[in-house]
């Protein structure tokens, strides 16, 4: 077996379930922690077993003994820089979803990974989800003939939607369809997206916020096989349980047609302190003692045994980068209410919308 030392940039909610993952992994030779919360970061470190335990994660990148890094920090305009001293340092890198802020410095890391050698890859949880392989399997296996139409619907709690449109001004498409226009993408590979659509819905977050946000939008999406795909995300469901997330996925072909409910109305938990409550239903997931109910405990592993055994990654960073290509198209398409065509030009960067 061939372990590495391996390192979490950022141990919030999606890093400390990746440190969690790895820590005590037999392909981890050694874990080690960068977090600017303290407190966070000692509580992570002792519950992993963590060889370093720092706040300026460029004193990890100094260490020869780590191989792979992952970086989980916000707020996202981190991501571009943290990405490329990982690289320059010669580290394979697993970055969060966006890829970048630019499609230029998108670019820039997906260069330097190639140049470098490193293996690269963005954090789009969903594929490690056995219902969303399924729904991909089935069309590449023909089970439903020639895809015709696709629809996926997804909404999260407004407290998550507050968390996330609080710190960084990207839209619904860039920070939550974007999942799901990469899983139909990858489904309706080698269709590639040629035109955009889109308009955002304003309710609850304007109001709550003062500021531009919007509920939900609507991306639509015309692929060069002619197929056009709708993708909807909303960040304003009131709370339930926290992070809860819901989703709807159709997809028809010639010759049958895949309905997926991910909505996570599987487990009721009915307690007289909190009411109904719908547990294990957030998009990553969560630890359940020695189980892992989601997607991204698996997904943190792929990358570990793709770095240790030399395997390719199953989310490419080109492919990253044209999901990345389509919310920014969508983002102009909802401000000029017209279509967009792609290719865009590299200069254009993700919309803020407030
Ligand atoms: N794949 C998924 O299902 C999924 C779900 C949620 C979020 N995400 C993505 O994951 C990323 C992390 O989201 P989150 O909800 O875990 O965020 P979070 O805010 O809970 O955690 C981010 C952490 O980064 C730390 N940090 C900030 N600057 C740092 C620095 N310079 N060095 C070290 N640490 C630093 C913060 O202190 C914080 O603890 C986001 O970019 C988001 O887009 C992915």
């Amino acid at each position: 077996m061939k372990s590495i030392g391996v390192a979490v940039i950022g141990t919030g909610w999606c890093g400390g379930i990746r440190a969690e993952t790895l820590g005590g992994h037999p392909l981890v030779s050694g874990l080690h922690l960068a977090e600017i919360n303290q407190d966070r970061l000692w509580e992570l470190a002792a519950k992993t077993e963590a060889r370093t335990a720092v706040t300026d994660y460029r004193e990890i990148l100094k260490r020869e003994d780590v191989a792979a890094v992952y970086i989980s920090a916000t707020p996202e305009h981190t991501h571009f820089p943290m990405a490329k001293d990982s690289l320059l340092a010669g580290k394979h890198v697993f970055l969060e979803k966006p890829i970048a802020l630019t499609l230029a410095e998108a670019d820039e890391l997906i260069a330097l990974a190639r140049t470098k050698n490193l293996k690269f890859t963005i954090g789009y949880s969903q594929r490690f989800s056995p219902k969303y392989a399924y729904v991909r399997k089935c069309l590449r296996g023909g089970t439903i003939g020639r895809p015709v139409s696709a629809l996926v619907s997804r909404h999260i709690t407004r407290g998550l939607g507050k968390k996330i449109s609080g710190r960084v001004k990207l839209s619904p498409a860039a920070m939550e369809s974007t999942h799901d226009l990469d899983f139909l993408f990858w489904c309706l590979e080698p269709a590639k997206p040629v035109r955009v659509y889109s308009q955002v819905n304003y309710g609850a977050m304007r109001e709550a916020s003062g500021a531009d946000v919007p509920d939900q939008q609507w991306c639509m999406v015309t692929m060069d096989s002619g197929m056009s795909i709708v993708v909807g995300g909303g960040w304003s469901l009131p709370p339930g349980y926290p992070n809860f997330s819901t989703t709807w996925i159709e997809m028809i072909g010639t010759e049958g047609a895949l309905l997926v409910d991910d909505s996570h109305k599987d487990v009721i938990l009915n307690t007289m302190k909190n009411g109904m409550q719908l547990p294990m239903s957030t998009m990553p997931g969560e630890y359940v003692d020695h189980t892992y109910a989601g997607a991204m405990a698996g997904e943190t592993l792929h990358f570990l045994e793709a770095v240790a055994y030399d395997r390719p990654v199953l989310v490419t960073p080109e492919q990253a980068r044209t999901v990345m290509e389509v919310y920014i198209a969508a983002d102009l398409s909802a401000e000029k209410n017209a279509p967009v065509d792609l290719p865009l030009h590299p200069s254009k960067t993700v919309r803020a919308v407030a």
